[in-house]
Order: C-alpha cells, then sequence, then structure tokens
C-alpha cells in the first residue's frame, strides 16, 4: 500500500498526518512502514527521527537518492544506507528530506 500526502498549500498538516498515518498503520497492523519525505522542510523527517537526528544529518538521505538517479547510476545500495529506523518505533522506517531539496523542486 502506498498513501501520498501532497498539497500546494502550506501549513495544513501534511507532514503531521503522513507521521501519524506511519504511526498508525506501524501499531495496528505490525508491519514495517517506509515513509518517504521529498519536503525540503523536513516535516516528517523531524516527527519520526527527532529534532536531534535533524540537526547532525550524518549520512545520505533523500537528496543523494534522488541525485543518483538523475546520474542513473543504481541506487538500491544507497536507499539502504539512507533509511533510518525511527528512535520511537522500529518498524518505521524514514528516507530522510534534506533542505537542499529546495534545489531540486
Ligand atoms: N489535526 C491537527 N490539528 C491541529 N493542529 C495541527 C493538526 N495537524 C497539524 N497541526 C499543526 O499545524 C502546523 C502545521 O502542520 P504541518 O507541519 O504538519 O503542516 P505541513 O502542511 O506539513 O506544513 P508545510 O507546508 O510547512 O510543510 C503544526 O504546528 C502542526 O502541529
Ligand atoms: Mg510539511
Amino acid at each position: 500500500m502506498v498513501v501520498t500526502v501532497a498539497s500546494m498549500k502550506g501549513g495544513v498538516g501534511k507532514s503531521t498526518l503522513a507521521a501519524m498515518v506511519a504511526k498508525f498503520v506501524a501499531e495496528r497492523r505490525g508491519t514495517p512502514v517506509t515513509v518517504i519525505d521529498l519536503d525540503p522542510q523536513r516535516g516528517a523527517t523531524i516527527l519520526l527521527l527527532g529534532a536531534e537526528y535533524a540537526r547532525q544529518r550524518a549520512g545520505p538521505g533523500v537528496y543523494e537518492v534522488l541525485e543518483s538517479e538523475q546520474a542513473s547510476i543504481p541506487s538500491t545500495e544507497l536507499i539502504a544506507q539512507a533509511l533510518r529506523p525511527s528512535p520511537y518505533d522500529g518498524r518505521i522506517r524514514v528516507l530522510p528530506s534534506d533542505a537542499a531539496l529546495a534545489h531540486m523542486e
């Protein structure tokens, strides 16, 4: 199942909804959930990985993955490197966003 949360309008609760749906599905179904944050504002990344992670931001994220795809480099390994488990729920993995993504918009 793929759920997309998208709207041109800012500040309407997209990031919050994405994080809450991920948590709800992980808890209710007990299945792994992957959250791909494509917003340079990183709302879902910060909600699910924590502000401390967002400050440190070690390793690749969704920006590097998309960039490698543009360059036609197979990025399966990069995706595996970029995916981070949420400290709040080990069933949730996040492909974190980065402010650099704004250059791609
Ligand atoms: N259901 C809700 N009820 C009340 N407040 C909410 C609700 N959902 C989100 N908020 C609050 O509204 C604000 C904006 O939410 P959020 O960051 O999720 O929006 P967004 O659409 O992702 O914004 P942006 O366009 O900046 O990425 C936050 O302060 C959040 O805590
Ligand atoms: Mg947001």
